[in-house]
């Protein structure tokens, strides 16, 4: 893979990869398990691998990943310092994950997702804590407002890391797009996209100050994206092949993005 100088991660090939840590969750879609890698810039270093398996159905995972961190981070949010692309071997995938046997070769590499190991992150951390910490934080309203941009269908409890009082990061942007499996002709370009999490911590309805300061933060969506267009593409034009594709994912993007202020006020009633 060669690396391209707009691209917000690094690129590492399999000599990088050092040693598992930890076999961390498995679902269908998705392999996630610690390791140790090296990086030219940020030395040896903790991160979370995330394998998205290949099956029928082209997966979306490694674009969604690489361009939510970038766009969480551009609109301010708190993620994980560092972020890689990085190939892995099939016997070190194997070796974390042996369930993989039926579908995985162990003499190619697969490209993973993965970012920094997210310091001071608790180890048992309570779906209710993260839900308390959640409805007194100052970002809130950012977050919520991101994720109705990038139609993230996948923001619960369990992809916020809470890593102190008042503390939290986001992790897990798989699922932007509306899906891991987004096609060009059925991503959401239109309407609102209700956060999962949301009904938990205000069962009935949002406070009109947390609704004011979404649609605040909406306004700032259509020059966040202006400014990261070109890294956008160089991700699109990296991780996902066809071009339809490509195009179809930049343009749902930029229109979300300078729909969402209206959009947002609508949703929410909020008169400005
Ligand atoms: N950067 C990170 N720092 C700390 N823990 C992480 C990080 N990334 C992933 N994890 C851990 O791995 C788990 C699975 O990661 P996630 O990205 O949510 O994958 P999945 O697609 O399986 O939901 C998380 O719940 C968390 O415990
Ligand atoms: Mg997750």
């Amino acid at each position: 893979m060669a690396t391209e100088p707009l691209l917000p991660f690094e690129v590492l090939s399999s000599v990088a990869y050092l040693a598992q840590f930890a076999s961390i969750r498995e679902t269908p879609e998705c392999y996630t398990h610690g390791a140790k890698v090296s990086s030219p810039t940020a030395g040896q270093i903790d991160v979370f691998v995330k394998y998205y398996v290949e099956g029928n159905r082209t997966t979306r995972g490694l674009v969604n990943e690489a361009i939510g961190h970038l766009l969480a981070r551009a609109c301010g949010l708190p993620v994980a310092p560092n972020a890689f692309v990085i190939d892995v071997s099939g016997q070190r995938l194997l070796e974390a994950h042996p369930t993989l046997r039926s579908s995985i070769n162990a003499a190619n590499s697969y490209p993973c997702w993965a970012t920094s190991a997210v310091e001071g992150a608790l180890a048992n951390p309570h779906h209710a804590l993260v839900i308390d910490t959640l409805r007194k934080w100052n970002l809130l309203p950012k977050m919520l407002a991101f994720d109705d941009w990038v139609a993230n269908s996948d923001r619960t409890a369990g992809n916020i890391i809470c890593t102190g009082k008042q503390k939290l990061t986001l992790i897990d942007h798989g699922h932007i797009g509306g899906s891991l499996f987004w096609m060009p002709d059925m991503l959401p370009t239109e309407g609102s996209f209700s956060s999962p999490v949301l009904p938990e911590i205000w069962p009935k309805s949002i406070p009109r100050t947390i609704a004011s300061q979404m649609v605040e933060s909406a306004a700032e969506h259509a020059r966040v994206f202006g400014a990261m267009n070109a890294r956008v593409r160089s991700i699109l034009d990296f991780l996902c092949e066809d071009r339809l594709s490509r195009n179809a994912f930049e343009e749902f993007l930029g229109k979300r993005a300078n729909g969402s202020y209206e959009r947002i006020k609508k949703t929410h009633g909020v008169l400005i």
